[in-house]
């Protein structure tokens, strides 16, 4: 059957043997290649330094797509016809004399699209686009993709998007962040921009504060060697939770197309409150998980964690209180959080809205509710929490959810957020990617927090691994009668 929606393409995937392709990408272009989105001439070539024959690499590759695909969606006659499209070559990026070989394995078809995925470390990315020009391999046709993190600090953002720019034109630059492609995520464009509900009171007027949280329950797990450079403010604050933050935030984009979307984005980003100086110490908080334990399991520190320093000073967790300086949201706080080895896994956003401004009725406080909670992880749900009368006498008001469970409202497999992403390029629409002024302007507002840390010296908060996080995250919200939204 003729492919439903994407042209045909070469997908070339640099780190093809790393986590991410193995983890996310092949298992993500199985599905797209079940479910038949994918033109039955795209081919998939994986490279990476390790020696490998193809027919090695395909039984690789299956033993992952077979493992991360949910249970029951890995069917044999598909995995055939996937494994079909693959093939693998052993190339070294950062020596220009191996491209001409890559050139030659995709040669005789420069009709098609050509897709470069960057599944690497970002300090290979500009190297890469230049050793790719340099063989003619990046002609009005190609794409390529970059994964997070972009950089370290602006200036290594810079470094990398000058020397991405000198070879691929913005529009054929592809930013990632899955975050983007998390079919939650979509939905709360959805709701903010699809009903006429909610957008008169999604304003400073009518919200009191808004918590975003992305909590982990694993470690650093075996990317230590990664991570304990990064730390929680770049792999997660400077993309992930400052995306959220801006599509909760943004005004509504004229057409949902990518420099629309972008150029709002980009004005919450701009109107971000600088922390600097002593603001750091009184809006952040970072933290770094101890031995602890959950249900009765012990987990390590991060510090015995495989590849950590043993003196690491590195943060695992981070908590920050946000102002957006425009009309819409002065004076409300954005509280963002996210942390590893966490009690419980959970992603949310949660809008909580001011109390009545009298009281009429007795029953509980009022600012357990009128409270909204849109969920991304572990399930995809929307909840209204309102006051209700309870049965009876009186006029005793309670808490009620109206809840709303994607799962069970559409009864159809959720796409992973790298699917729908990977197709998005296929098709060249970047409306889920970063634009580099987006990450130029998140990088400019985290660079002073990062700096305010190294400044003073003082070490990340202990928290016990399996517990909620620092006491300390709990204090910056409790200054001002907040608390967060937890089930503890
Ligand atoms: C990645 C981070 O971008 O996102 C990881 O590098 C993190 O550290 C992951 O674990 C979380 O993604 P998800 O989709 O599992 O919430």
């Amino acid at each position: 059957m003729p492919s439903q929606h994407s042209m045909a393409c070469d997908i070339v995937v640099f780190g093809g043997t790393g986590d991410l392709a193995l983890r996310k990408l092949l298992p993500a272009l199985y599905y797209l290649h079940r479910d038949n989105h994918l033109h039955p001439q795209t081919r998939i070539l994986a490279l990476a330094r390790a020696r490998h024959e193809t027919t090695a690499y395909v039984q690789l590759v299956q033993r992952h797509v077979s493992q991360y695909v949910a249970q029951g969606d890995f069917d044999q006659n598909s995995w055939e016809g996937f494994a079909q499209r693959l093939d693998y070559m052993s190339l070294d990026v950062s020596q220009r004399v191996e491209f001409p070989r890559l050139a030659k394995a995709l040669g005789g078809q420069s009709d098609r699209a050509r897709v470069f995925y960057l599944a690497t470390v970002p300090s290979l990315f500009a190297a890469t686009a230049k050793h790719l020009a340099s063989v003619g391999l990046t002609d009005g046709r190609s794409r390529i993709v970059l994964e997070k993190p972009l950089g370290e600090s602006l200036k290594t953002a810079n470094q990398i998007n000058d020397g991405i720019g000198a070879v691929f034109d913005e529009a054929r630059v592809f930013r990632i962040d899955h975050y983007l492609g998390k079919e939650a995520v979509q939905n709360l464009l959805a709701l903010r921009f699809g009903n006429a509900l909610f957008e008169p009171l999604w304003r400073n007027a009518h919200i009191d504060h808004v918590q975003i949280s992305v909590m982990e329950t694993v470690g650093v797990e075996n990317r230590g060697d990664y991570y304990d450079h990064a730390g929680a403010m770049r792999d997660m604050v400077q993309n992930h939770l400052l995306q959220l933050l801006c599509l909760v935030a943004m005004e509504a984009p004229v057409h949902f197309e990518p420099e629309a979307v972008r150029n709002e984005k980009l004005k919450i980003l701009e109107a971000l409150r600088p922390i600097t100086g002593m603001d750091v110490q009184d809006s952040t908080v970072r933290g770094q998980y101890s031995n602890g334990e959950r249900a009765g399991e012990k987990l390590p520190a991060y510090y015995f964690e495989k590849s950590v320093d043993h003196d690491s000073n590195t943060e695992t967790y981070v908590a920050l209180k946000v102002e957006v300086d425009n009309w819409r949201w002065a004076g409300v706080p954005f509280y963002l959080r996210t942390g590893k080895a966490l009690a419980q896994r959970k992603s949310e956003i949660v809008i909580q809205f001011k109390s009545v401004p009298y009281r009429l009725f007795g029953g509980i406080d009022q600012p357990a509710c009128n409270r909204l909670v849109i969920r991304l992880q572990p399930d995809e749900s929307i909840s209204l929490s309102l006051m209700a009368k309870t049965p009876g006498r009186g006029m005793a008001l309670q808490k009620v959810e109206l809840d709303l469970n994607f799962a069970e409202a559409f009864k159809r497999r959720r796409w992973d957020a790298y699917e729908r992403l990977l197709l998005d390029v296929i098709e060249g629409d970047a409306t889920l990617f970063m634009r580099r002024d987006e990450i130029e302007a998140a990088w400019r507002w985290v660079d002073p927090v990062i700096q305010g840390w190294q400044d003073c010296y003082r070490s990340p908060k202990r928290y016990a691994a399996g517990s909620w996080g620092p006491e300390a995250a709990d204090s910056l919200l409790d200054r001002l009668g907040h608390a967060w939204l937890d089930e503890r």
